[in-house]
């Protein structure tokens, strides 16, 4: 309601003198405080100030790192930015355990050394995956098919070995990526990855979780997936949420990784994913947000599906940008009003000059997070809170000014 729409039907509701005192004197209130608002806002402009100091009343706010970020122009945007960090790749089973005997520590301990130093904060991701995998473990010693029980054994050691490292310094993991089905067949609930195969079922899933906690008994261990707020994939995360929790194996919340889109959780879907989640006693950590300005194209039909042709880059365009600004603005509006269940809300990439997104499928799919039936020819995904200068851009206002 405007100010005038209040002072109209003020007006009309009585004649007499005395209510239109009282509405007189609220009207002077109601402007008073969308004064007091705007004041706010310009105050909060203040370009001392970094993401995680608007929200130090609300949780951590974190970036996924590299190597090259730490080392390069975006460190100085890290530090002043962001109390959190998540290794982009450097933790993930493949890149830190290439081979049985082998342990790539230099990236990780370097972002974890890099983290230390400035006091801000490490989740780590990941402890257990079927992408960027360490192939090595599922091939027994003689290069047959491994058995269940010495590849749980390899997932026992390797959590052993990396959450062990670093224990003390990550305050949170995400022990299993993505294990969750994406078709709309709602009898899937599993991804049949190498471990959910060779594990015949979803036991290596709580075995993870177990060794984790063994391994750093004050971490925070985290079940992490995308496309959470579809309601199909939501109802079978939250199955294996509540066998998780009945299990009683240890896991204290849920990675919603935020790979959005303009259109991309609507509001409704996001507070009801939260709901139910919260609903188990879990906490919710947003672990990979980023909100990309490329629209799915809709699916062709079924067998006529063609080959991407490149098609050229639109640009951000400001009809994309006043898009993302609202997307933006709607996501954290409803994330601080579950402040109470949100521990973390991380970013994937630090700026817009480099998204993972920008090149997904060679160029031609890029730019938006991978789901079922969803060609798209698109270029640059301009998905984050800092243009290509590394500058704010509007949708950071937006985010900030509360
Ligand atoms: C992505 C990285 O950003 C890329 O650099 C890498 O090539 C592939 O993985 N879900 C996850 C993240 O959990 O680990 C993925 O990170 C993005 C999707």
């Amino acid at each position: 309601m405007t100010n005038m729409d209040f002072y109209n039907i003020a007006k009309k509701a009585t004649r007499g003198t005395m209510f239109f005192t009282i509405a007189s004197l609220a009207l002077s209130l109601v402007q008073c405080t969308s004064k007091h608002q705007v004041t706010t806002s310009v105050a909060a402009n203040n370009p001392d100030k970094g993401l995680k100091d608007y929200y130090k009343n609300y949780f951590p706010i974190g970036v996924a790192v590299s190597m090259a970020s730490l080392h390069g122009s975006d460190s100085a945007l890290i530090v002043k930015e962001f109390n959190s960090v998540t290794p982009e790749n450097d933790m993930k089973m493949g890149p830190i355990h290439p081979s049985e005997n082998v342990y790539n520590w230099k990236n990780a301990d370097a972002i974890v050394d890099f983290a230390v130093s400035h006091q801000i904060r490490i989740r780590g991701h990941n402890l257990c995956w079927h992408n960027q995998e360490a192939a090595w473990m599922f091939k027994g010693p003689n290069g047959e098919p491994v058995t269940k029980e010495l590849l749980l054994q390899r997932l026992k050691d390797h959590i052993f070995a990396v959450a062990g490292r670093y224990k003390g310094k990550i305050y949170a993991w995400d022990v299993v990526n993505e294990a969750v089905d994406d078709s709309d067949d709602t009898t899937q609930v599993y991804r049949k990855s190498n471990w959910y195969k060779i594990c015949n079922g979803p036991d290596f899933i709580d075995s993870a979780f177990k060794y984790a906690h063994q391994a750093d008994p004050n971490a925070k261990l985290y079940y992490n997936d995308y496309n959470s707020e579809h309601p199909v994939k939501r109802e079978k995360i939250y199955k294996l949420l509540k066998k998780l929790i009945d299990d009683h194996a240890p896991i204290d919340g849920v990675g919603m990784q935020a790979h959005w889109k303009l259109n991309d959780p609507s509001p409704e879907e996001l507070r009801k994913a939260l709901d139910e989640v919260t609903s188990l006693g879990l906490k919710v950590q947003f672990t990979e947000m980023d909100i990309t300005i490329r629209l799915p194209k809709p699916p062709p039909a079924l067998g006529t599906m063609p080959a991407p042709t490149p098609v050229p880059d639109s640009g951000y365009t400001a009809q994309a940008e006043a898009r993302q600004i609202a997307q933006y603005k709607m996501a954290f509006d409803i994330i601080r009003q579950y402040r109470k269940y949100i521990t973390n809300v991380t970013f994937w990439n630090v700026s817009d000059r480099s998204s993972w997104l920008d090149g997904r499928g060679g160029g031609l799919l890029g730019g938006a997070a991978a789901g079922v039936n969803t060609p798209r020819v698109i270029r640059k995904a301009y998905p984050l809170l800092f243009d290509e200068n590394r500058q704010r851009k509007k949708a950071y206002w937006a985010v900030v000014n509360f």
